[in-house]
């Protein structure tokens, strides 16, 4: 089979690397980035750290506002499919680039595969939660990273093409975290800094809460390392936040510095879907940065606190964190989703049985 597959951003490259490698086993993959994230360090870093193939197609799209950049992405789709003439589309996650991916698909009755289906925030607020209610609404495989998110969308009525193979973030950390290296350029101690990262647009954008995770990051009596997404640089420029000395502003990472990072730090705090996962999987106590999660599992032993982006409560929930007796089962599959996922594509007898 032909398949096209839709990445744009940074959490896409990284889902986008087990699975095209796979997928390229057993099929052929037009690989395509709409150009979403096009920074060396939110984009080339990846592909190269993860060895994931060239883009076939680079639609160089940048940045703009949703209706603006989702349009443009939509109509550049259109007339790429046409011209490709795939069996199927692929799509990960929530972005502008997972929309516009999957309604081009839908809208020429092409068969849509949506990787990281079922999850919800119940905060329409979210551009994001408008993006994955649309995708996995106009899905035909809807991979979903555990039965919380396959029971999700059976509540919505979505039951045929669900399966849950875990989570495809799992298999991109079973691959690569043996090659993470701590930079030795940043000086760092194993268990002596916090790591930090903030750019959902309810932060950043938001004057007050970007102040409050930025104070609270500063009396955390701990130096703190903060890898600035563009978004948040430029936001804390506009705002004309100054930040305190303990904090440590540096350029995003790529993936390999950034499991580093996460495993050797004393606690992670984030407004990341993928980081609160790696902080779980690396037995790293996490403080989301946020009012909800979509990654709800993670919250159940107290390895993930929601803390908002309030100073007090935040500084509360770091005096309150688990122990390593505290018990952390795997809750997202055991790294091998990409399997799964071609299996359920068609053509490939399934190895593995189902993840439950
Ligand atoms: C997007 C996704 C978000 C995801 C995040 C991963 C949407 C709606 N949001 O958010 O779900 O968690 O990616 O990182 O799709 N910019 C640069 N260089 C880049 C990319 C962005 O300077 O390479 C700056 C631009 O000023 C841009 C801003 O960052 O306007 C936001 O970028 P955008 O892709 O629109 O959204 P993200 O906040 O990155
Ligand atoms: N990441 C990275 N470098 C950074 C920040 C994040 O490699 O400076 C990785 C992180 O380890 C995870 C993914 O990018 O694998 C998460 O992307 P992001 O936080 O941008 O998006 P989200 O998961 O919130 O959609």
């Amino acid at each position: 089979m032909k398949f096209l597959t839709v990445v744009g951003a940074r959490p896409q490259f990284v889902k986008a690397s087990p699975l095209s490698r796979e997928l390229r086993k057993h099929h052929h993959e037009v690989l395509v980035h709409t150009g979403q994230h096009y920074d060396h360090g939110m984009s080339a870093v990846f592909f190269t750290e993860l060895e994931i193939a060239e883009p076939d197609h680079n639609l160089g799209i940048g940045s703009g506002p949703h209706g603006a950049q989702t349009g443009a992405m939509l109509a550049a789709l259109e007339a790429l499919m046409l011209a490709e003439q795939p069996d199927a589309v692929v799509v990960y996650g929530d972005t502008n680039s997972t929309l516009a991916g999957a309604l081009a698909a839908a809208k020429l009755d092409l068969p849509v595969a949506h990787v990281e289906a079922g999850l919800r925030s119940f905060n329409r607020r979210m551009p994001e939660e408008l993006n994955r209610l649309v995708a996995d609404h106009v899905s035909t495989w809807l991979f979903a990273p555990s039965q919380s998110a396959a029971d999700q969308l059976a509540a919505e009525g979505i039951t045929g093409g669900v399966h849950v193979v875990g989570d495809i973030m799992m298999d991109a950390l079973r691959l690569h975290s043996r090659r993470a290296v701590l930079p030795p350029s940043l000086g760092l101690t194993s268990g002596k800094y916090a790591l930090a990262t903030v750019h959902r647009a309810e932060n950043t954008d938001d004057p007050g809460r970007l102040r409050g995770i930025l104070r609270a990051l500063g009396v955390l009596g701990l130096p703190v390392i903060l890898p600035l997404h563009p978004r948040t640089q430029k936001m804390i420029a506009e705002f004309g936040f100054t930040t305190a000395d303990s904090i440590r502003l540096v350029e995003p990472v790529g993936y390999l510095e950034m499991l580093a990072l996460e495993a050797s730090a004393a606690i992670i705090l984030t407004d990341s879907g993928g980081v609160q996962k790696e902080a779980y999987h690396f037995g790293v106590p996490c403080l989301t940065l946020r009012d909800e999660t979509e990654w709800t599992e993670t919250l159940e032993f107290g390895w993930n606190r929601l803390c908002g982006a309030d100073p007090e409560r935040i500084a509360a929930a770091a005096l309150q964190l688990p122990t390593q007796e505290t018990p952390r089962p795997a809750l997202y599959g055991d790294g091998h989703a990409a399997e799964r996922i071609v299996a359920a594509l068609g053509g490939v007898k399934p190895a593995l049985t189902r993840v439950t």
